[in-house]
This record gives C-alpha cells, sequence and structure tokens, in this order.
C-alpha cells in the first residue's frame, strides 16, 4: 500500500462497520486508547464520577459531555512530553446520562455544567506511548456556563446585545453549542457556536427571530424554566439570545484570561472557524452556516499578523471584513438535473465571488448597520444573493496548497417543492451523503474572486450511489457519507470524520484519509469506525508520530439510562461516556 505523499502514517484502510456495532475499530497493527471521558474530574478536589450519584457540582469540576472540536498543542520546553488539549462540550444526552428519577432542577444544572469547554493538560513517556491526562495540572480549566466572555468588535455594546443583566452589552456569560473549531496560528482555539437556537424560547414573531429558528415552544431542556435569561419573552432579556452565535477565542495557555465572541465574524450558526494568513499578512477566517440552504463566510482582518507578538495577534479576530460566497458553476445549468452526474466537461467546478457584507468597518448591505449585519447576519446575506449551500461544516484552508476545503454534510431538501433547486456546487437533489468543494484563492486569499470544484460527492457505490471522486475508480474508494469535520496530514492530505454514515450508507460514522494530489487524487481510505449512534468529531493527524486523534460524541444516543445501547469507551456494563479516543501502532 503506497503512502500518498510520503507519510508515515501507512495503514490497510478498515472495511466498513455496520450500525448496528458497539465498537470502536481501527486498522491492523494499530490500538485505540480512551484519553479522557465524559465524567472523568480534572482538578485535585474533583470527584469520581458515579452514574448513580451525578450533581451539578460534581459536573462543573469533571470532563463535560459530547466533546467536539478537539486540538492538541505541545507544551513548550517539555520535549514533547507535555501538552495542552482543548475540547468543546457541544450538546448532552440526558436520556443515557441520567437516571430517571433524577431531580429535574438538579438535572438542569447538570446539563449545564455538562456543557462549555475544557482545557487540560496531557502527558506521555515519549511518541510511541498515548497520552494521559493529568488531573490536577496548572492549565487545567473548565469554562462553564455562568462564566464571562467578553463580546468584541463593531457589535460589542450595542443596543440589539444590551440586556437588563448586561446594560454595557459587552460581557456574556457562557457559550452554547460548540461544534467545531480551529488552532490559530498565535496558539488560540476558535470555536463555534452552532445550535444556540435550541436554548431559548423566544416569541418567535420578527424576521430575525424566525430566520434563525427561534420559537415560541418550550426547549427540549427546559433551561427557560429555571433561567430567566434563557426566554427572550422576559423583560430586559429580548437580547440575549443575540448574545449567541459567535465564534469564541479561548487562549489555553492563560487560565486566567477572559475567552472571547468575536462579533466581526457575523452571527449565524457557525459551525467553526479555520485561519489562514494571507500573503499581505492579513488573518483570513472561514466560516459555514450548519443551515440546509445557508452560507459560507469568509472574514479578513483589518490589521496584520506580526509573527512572534502575541499581544497584537490575539486582537485581530476584533475588526475585519465579512464576505459570503456566491458560486456560478461553468456547465449548462440542463446538466445539473439533481442525480449527481458529473457534467459533461468531467468536473463540477467554476468560479466564485466574495460578496462583501462588511468592508472597512461600514455595512455593503443596504437597510443595515453594521451592527445589524454582524448581529443578523443571515438576514444581511440573504440580501445579496449568495448560493444556498447543503449545510456547511468545517471549512479549512490546507497550508500546504493554500485550497480551502468545504464539508457540505447533506441536505435532504435540495430540490424538492418550494426548495432551491440543485446547482454545480450543490448537484444532487435530496442530498442524502453530502459533497467536498475545493476553493482556490489563486494566490490572495484576500481576493473577492475564485475557483472551485468538488473534491467529492459522497456516498456508497457498490450499493448504487451516483458517487465523483475527482475521477478515482469509485470501485476503490472506501465508502462515505455525510463529512463533517476536516484536518489536514503534514504532507498535506486531507482527512474527514463523518456524521450520519449510519442514516444514510448504513455503516457507523468514521475517519477517513481523502489523497488530495497527485494520479491518487480523490482516493478515500477508511482509517477507523465509531461505536453505535456515535459521530466522529475533532481529528487531529500526527502522522509523524503515525498516530491519530478523535473524539467520540455522542455514542449510544438513541438508549435509554438502564437500557443502553453502547457500553463505549469502558464495556463495562454501565452506559456509554463520549471520550477523545488517542490511536497509535500496537506496541510489540
Ligand atoms: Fe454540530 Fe454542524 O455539527
Ligand atoms: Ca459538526
Ligand atoms: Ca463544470
Ligand atoms: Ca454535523
Amino acid at each position: 500500500h503506497r503512502p500518498p505523499n510520503g507519510t508515515k502514517l501507512t495503514f490497510t484502510p478498515i472495511e466498513p462497520v455496520d450500525a448496528a456495532v458497539d465498537e470502536f475499530t481501527v486498522p491492523r497493527g494499530f490500538a485505540w486508547h480512551p484519553i479522557i471521558r465524559w465524567g472523568d474530574p480534572l482538578f485535585d478536589d474533583a470527584p469520581e464520577f458515579d452514574w448513580n450519584a451525578q450533581s451539578a457540582e460534581a459536573q462543573k469540576r469533571q470532563f463535560g459531555y459530547n466533546n467536539d472540536y478537539t486540538e492538541i498543542q505541545e507544551i513548550p520546553g517539555t520535549a514533547g512530553k507535555r501538552a495542552v488539549m482543548f475540547v468543546n462540550h457541544e450538546y448532552t444526552n440526558e436520556n443515557i446520562m441520567l437516571p430517571a428519577d433524577t431531580d429535574a432542577e438538579e438535572a438542569i444544572e447538570i446539563g449545564r455544567a455538562a456543557h462549555g469547554l475544557t482545557v487540560v493538560e496531557l502527558e506521555r513517556k515519549n511518541k510511541n506511548f498515548p497520552y494521559r491526562y493529568v488531573q490536577g495540572a496548572e492549565l487545567n480549566r473548565r469554562i462553564l456556563l455562568d462564566d464571562e466572555f467578553a463580546l468584541t468588535g463593531p457589535a460589542a455594546g450595542s443596543d440589539l446585545v444590551r440586556t437588563v443583566e448586561d446594560p454595557e452589552g459587552r460581557t456574556v456569560l457562557g457559550t452554547l453549542g460548540n461544534c467545531a473549531g480551529g488552532l490559530t496560528p498565535w496558539g488560540t482555539l476558535v470555536s463555534g457556536e452552532e445550535n444556540f437556537h435550541g436554548y431559548f424560547r423566544s416569541a418567535g414573531t420578527s424576521d430575525a427571530e424566525k430566520r434563525y429558528g427561534l420559537r415560541d415552544a418550550a426547549t427540549a431542556r427546559g433551561w427557560e424554566n429555571a433561567h430567566d435569561r434563557y426566554d427572550a419573552r422576559n423583560e430586559g432579556y429580548e437580547n440575549e439570545v443575540n448574545r449567541f452565535g459567535y465564534i469564541v477565542e479561548v487562549d489555553p495557555f492563560d487560565p486566567t484570561s477572559t475567552p472571547r465572541k468575536h462579533t466581526s465574524l457575523g452571527r449565524f450558526k457557525h459551525e467553526g472557524a479555520n485561519i489562514i494568513i494571507a500573503e499581505d499578512g492579513r488573518a483570513v477566517a472561514y466560516s459555514g452556516d450548519d443551515e440546509k440552504f445557508d452560507y459560507l463566510y469568509k472574514f479578513v482582518s483589518r490589521d496584520r499578523y506580526v509573527e512572534g507578538d502575541r499581544e497584537h495577534n490575539l486582537t485581530l479576530l476584533e475588526n475585519g471584513d465579512l464576505y459570503v460566497a456566491r458560486f456560478t458553476g461553468n456547465s449548462p445549468a440542463a446538466e445539473i438535473d439533481g442525480s449527481g452526474e458529473v457534467p459533461s466537461d468531467g468536473a463540477f467546478d467554476g468560479t466564485g465571488e466574495w460578496l462583501p457584507l462588511v468592508v472597512d468597518g461600514e455595512s455593503q448591505v443596504p437597510g443595515f448597520t453594521v451592527e445589524e449585519v454582524l448581529v443578523h447576519t443571515r438576514l444581511a446575506a440573504d440580501a445579496v444573493g449568495p448560493t444556498k449551500m447543503d449545510r456547511c461544516e468545517d471549512v479549512e484552508p490546507s497550508l500546504h496548497s493554500r485550497r480551502v476545503y468545504v464539508a457540505c454534510t447533506n441536505n435532504s431538501d435540495r430540490g424538492t417543492a418550494g426548495k432551491a433547486a440543485a446547482d454545480e456546487a450543490n448537484p444532487r437533489s435530496q442530498n442524502r451523503d453530502g459533497h467536498v468543494v475545493e476553493i482556490d484563492e489563486q494566490g490572495d486569499q484576500t481576493s473577492t474572486a475564485f475557483a472551485w470544484n468538488l473534491l467529492l460527492v459522497a456516498g456508497d457505490p457498490a450499493q448504487g450511489d451516483q458517487t465523483y471522486f475527482s475521477g478515482f475508480p469509485v470501485e476503490k474508494v472506501s465508502p462515505i457519507s455525510c463529512p463533517d469535520n476536516l484536518a489536514f496530514d503534514s504532507v498535506g492530505n486531507l482527512w474527514i470524520s463523518t456524521d450520519g454514515a449510519p442514516s444514510g450508507i448504513g455503516y457507523n460514522d468514521g475517519l477517513f484519509r481523502v489523497t488530495l494530489e497527485g494520479e491518487a487524487r480523490g482516493r478515500v481510505e477508511q482509517f477507523l469506525s465509531v461505536p453505535i449512534d456515535g459521530e466522529t468529531c475533532g481529528p487531529i493527524i500526527r502522522d509523524e508520530d503515525r498516530s491519530a486523534f478523535v473524539s467520540v460524541q455522542h455514542p449510544g444516543e438513541d438508549g435509554e439510562f438502564g437500557a443502553q445501547r453502547s457500553y463505549f469507551p469502558d464495556y463495562d456494563g454501565q452506559g456509554p461516556k463520549p471520550t477523545v479516543v488517542q490511536v497509535l501502532p500496537q506496541r510489540g
């Protein structure tokens, strides 16, 4: 098996694993190791996890639930033995977390404490051994829902974000729905507040409320019954929901730092953000709005990156220009019939424009102030005519090629009655399995024009799905469905983790390597598979160490406490625990 581009991470792809299987599967010669699980104690005073006696006070001192975005950075001066890990806790599955007789008020507080973010130190003997987390380490931190975030950028302090508890409109408590994220070139983490709307009840009558999916209905978790601020109908809290839906930035090396929410990158269901330094030194952040028929965005910082000046670089996401993408195909519209078949020119491809929303601190959208663009970003974007996408998840630039990859996870409504038809950038009706767009900014990452093509249109060719893998023979790929998170290895291969394959191709979700360069461009090889109901999140590829990491989110989520569907990762007869896992070669 020839390694693509000389990577040290060579493996024989695994066979896809049936969606009913409660196993974590890795290639022959590799082993998997849980690093940290839901409920693991983070601090010296943190209690051990107890399935039958969980409490909010314990949860605040323990690793949170549903780990999603994960990043690991070595701590300088520790000879590769010590690292700091950052993890998002996107949401909770109370049905499998807590006994049914848990006190309702306590269950709300446990759930709240299981959200948020974790920073935790890791250690290992050397790169041949798995990491383990260090309880009570100096950098360990939980960022919880009553912790302060500083709002930055033009919308901070505006009338749209003031509440009775924060009349200045500059300090928000907590972060919600944190999904994917990215490592900045200056060593902080950015994370996307995605499905924040599900935590708020509101009148649901304004254009903005409707556009963001806010409704006058009880929420799933009922937090609005315990805390006034989760109900926008309460006087003084009308704007609380406008304080969520941003990109947050956290400095993992400073446990006393105040995390920030950057309004300059707009407010929508941010899957995450990923940053590259442009040719002229400005920071460029790409971010998708993960909603059917929503948009892809690009932020270009006002100020330039200065190598080594961390204090300055920490301000780069506070001011800049915001754009939204329009894709134009180059094949006759008649050739895009929604079946996903490749057009006659042999490629799904074309040109695109970044349509300005904010430039030089000024709104570019008639009828919207800059504050309105940044808080009601979806409404502002609607006004300029961007391309309605099939749910942009991770959007990640390759530091090798500088091309940008967009995971469009799926869109069951594409081409259905009253909805947008297929187009060359979203070429399949009722798109069950998703696709990946490749964007080429053609030498200037700040440009407002780009070229694009589809890297792949996902599915299982063996089951007769109409697929496309950049011309690579479809009979030689691992079946793949619902691309979600993206990562690159040290030699520039793309790695894709998936969320939703069981309901698409009928296999458990997993992690896949995709060759981008040369004859084998488009080859998909499955590296691992996660247990039943689980989503594969937060991939980190350290191919020089022949090592990969994933967050296993919501394993067994369709079960019930007492009737669990998964026992991952300990298989000790207790329920499943979302867990960060390291995979590396078996020793001996
Ligand atoms: Fe939380 Fe878009 O996945
Ligand atoms: Ca995701
Ligand atoms: Ca074409
Ligand atoms: Ca997803």
